[in-house]
Order: C-alpha cells, then sequence, then structure tokens
C-alpha cells in the first residue's frame, strides 16, 4: 500500500523559482520529507511530477488502476485554477486527494482563488509550505489505517 506524490506544473523547480514565494526547499527535499513520513507509517511512496495537464491525469489513471494506492497528495500548481479535466479525473478516480500548496492562494492574486479541485479534494493545505506535503502524506495515512 502507497501515497502517491503528485506535482504539477513549475515544481520541479522548487528551490530556485520564486524563493520569496515558495521557499528554498527542493522538489527533492519534499519527496524525501514525504517518504520519511510515509514510512512512519508504514506505506511506501512513490513521486511524480510533470509539467503537462495530461500527464496529470494519466498519472490519476494509473495511480487508481495500480489498486495499491491509498491516496494522493496532489499540487496541481496553476492547473489548480484551470483545469476541469483533472476535476473529472479525481471525480472518475474516487482516489481520496489531497491538495497542496505551498503558499496560501487565497492571499495572491484573484486568478488564484478559485480552484477546480477543492470541491472534490478530501482536504485543502495550503500555506503551510512544504511541510503541507507531509501533513497530507499523514492525514493520508491515518485515514487508510482506520
Ligand atoms: C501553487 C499555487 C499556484 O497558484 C501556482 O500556480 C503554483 C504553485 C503552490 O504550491 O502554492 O504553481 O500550487
Amino acid at each position: 500500500r502507497r501515497i502517491l506524490v503528485l506535482n504539477g506544473p513549475n515544481l520541479n523547480l522548487l528551490g530556485t523559482r520564486e524563493p520569496e514565494i515558495y521557499g528554498t526547499t527542493t522538489l527533492a527535499d519534499v519527496e524525501a520529507l514525504c517518504a520519511g513520513e510515509a514510512q512512519r507509517h508504514g506505506l511506501k511512496l512513490t513521486c511524480t511530477q510533470t509539467n503537462h495537464e495530461g500527464g496529470l491525469v494519466d498519472a490519476l489513471h494509473e495511480a487508481a488502476a495500480a489498486g495499491d494506492v491509498v491516496g494522493v497528495v496532489l499540487n496541481a500548481g496553476a492547473y489548480t485554477h484551470t483545469s476541469v479535466a483533472l476535476l473529472d479525473a479525481v471525480k472518475a478516480t474516487r482516489l481520496p486527494v489531497v491538495e497542496v500548496h505551498l503558499s496560501n492562494p487565497h492571499a495572491r492574486e484573484a486568478f488564484r482563488h478559485t480552484s477546480y479541485l477543492s470541491p472534490v479534494a478530501l482536504a485543502v493545505i495550503a500555506g503551510a509550505g512544504a511541510d503541507g506535503y507531509r501533513y497530507a502524506v499523514d492525514l493520508l495515512a491515518t485515514r487508510s489505517a482506520r
């Protein structure tokens, strides 16, 4: 049994990308943080990052088909605010998804205030930086143990 950490566009640049907003933690650091948290719960963890909208949809389909994924930590980046396809994929797969954002989109530009994913997310964690991913893994692991 495993948790999937799925990161969308521009998150491969974490560490150097607008550090005043996203911090200096790299994606590798984030993934290591998540792996540690999953291990603490006795779960495996796999990580995927893609800059492509369809790649995120594919990753959700594959996670659902695999049958061993107890939940998905999803930072869809900018696609959060635009992607009906991703919303539909979450609905279609019925995977428990925790929507994560490093920053708090509600404290930023108006176009970031809408999330197509929040209505179908199990939970939303925003503004907690890299720790938000760890909280999301903890939430999914705790829930899957019940
Ligand atoms: C983000 C917030 C989004 O608005 C933005 O497009 C991102 C990152 C975050 O983690 O804070 O790419 O999802």
